[in-house]
């Protein structure tokens, strides 16, 4: 690549990263305007209505109050944005960059950043961590059992690893785990997380007061969540995890000497899932494993100008065993993703789950 393109690049790379804690910095404003025509809609009805309702006044100061207390764990994460990449200028850059106006699509990243930290950090997202996590962390537990080896030399990589709970849990486990993310608002909130969080329940916040529809109760709407539920980074625990900010394509390659490439909810953002499936066979060493955990949702099936192949889970395995020997596979295990277990209203998956084995030789 020219110095040029470099340059590009970084004052590109730049741009975005003041985008995206402009847009966490936004959402204080933009949560008390979507507040605000709630409050209209309340003052606008008659007051034999409001007489009927008694409580809706209420919910709406304290959402007030939410909203102020969201922002102070928001302005924590900004804050442990210092510094947070060792080895670039990026978030330190003196150079002049442009800014882009925010859009609702940016607030709504930052309100689902929120809702990861309850699946990922909360004792509420335990269930959905059950669901998919505690499947994978079994069968790497059985894969390479503490008998049989030093995990600390096993080197496993989560690729679209989010918030960093599943690669904090297989470091948990002994082994040397990366986690690989390429979402600025994930890498935000799991350098908070994993670098800055020392206590368990240290912080608390209010994630669903978004969520207006589907509600059974005041309490469910405000209802608050603390985070984490285990501490990351207990002094004298010594973990092996780290993580590698970029696209998963372009950041491992042949000399990654990989043992375990593990997929939760990913294997469907390809543009080309054929594309991660020769990735893994690439980066992994012969004899390494894949576990593949999710549904088929293509990320870009509905974004119109963006490559999207869409298979069918039949044809995804009829690729994936062209290359690898299926070690084991069950289908239609039901798991939520970022759900708010209070809802009137959730979507279920049907996972699919797949251990397979690049050959030895
Ligand atoms: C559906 S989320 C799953 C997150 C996490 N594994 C979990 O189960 O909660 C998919 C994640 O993959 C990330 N991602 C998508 N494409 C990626 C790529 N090519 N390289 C790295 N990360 C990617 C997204 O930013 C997102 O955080």
């Amino acid at each position: 690549m020219s110095e040029k393109q470099h340059e590009v690049d970084d004052i590109l790379e730049e741009q975005h990263f003041q985008h995206v804690k402009d847009a966490f910095f936004f959402y204080h404003s933009s949560a008390q305007q979507q507040l605000d025509r709630r409050q209209k809609s309340y003052d606008s009805l008659p007051q034999n209505h409001k007489d009927l309702i008694p409580t809706l006044k209420t919910r709406l100061s304290d959402t007030r109050r939410a909203i102020d207390e969201n922002y102070k764990l928001i302005c924590n994460i900004i804050k442990s944005t210092n510094g947070m990449f060792s080895n670039s200028t990026i978030g330190n850059s003196n150079k002049k960059i442009s800014y882009k106006p925010l859009s609702a699509n940016d607030m709504s990243r930052v309100q689902t950043t929120l809702k990861q930290l309850v699946r990922d950090w909360s004792v509420e997202g335990k269930t959905e961590r059950d669901q998919s996590y505690g499947l994978i962390l079994n069968e790497i537990e059985e894969l390479f059992p503490l008998t049989l080896f030093n995990r600390s030399n096993i080197f496993v990589v989560v690729p679209g690893a989010g918030l960093g709970r599943l690669m904090f849990d297989i470091a948990d486990r002994g082994f040397n785990c990366q986690g690989n993310e390429f979402s600025m608002y994930m890498l935000f909130a799991s350098n908070f997380m994993l670098n800055t969080c020392h206590e368990v329940d240290s912080y608390h916040f209010y994630p669903w007061i978004h969520d207006t529809c589907n509600v059974f109760s005041n309490n469910d709407q405000l209802r608050v969540v603390k985070i984490p539920d285990v501490c990351p980074s207990i002094q004298g625990r010594d973990l092996n995890f780290s993580m590698a900010a970029g696209d998963f394509l372009d950041v491992y390659n042949s000399d990654s000497k990989i043992d375990c490439c593990v997929m939760c909810f990913f294997i469907d953002t390809a543009h080309n899932p054929i594309i991660y499936i020769n990735k893994v066979f690439e980066i992994l060493k012969p004899g390494g494993y894949w576990i593949n955990f999710g549904p088929l949702l293509y990320h870009f099936s509905d974004t119109i100008g963006e490559i999207s192949v869409e298979l069918t889970y039949d044809e995804l395995m009829n690729v994936i065993l062209s290359k690898f020997t299926l070690i084991k596979e069950s289908v239609g295990l039901k798991a939520g993703y970022v759900q708010n277990c209070k809802s009137m209203m959730k979507t279920e998956y049907e996972c699919v789950f797949f251990v397979v084995q690049k050959p030895i030789c």
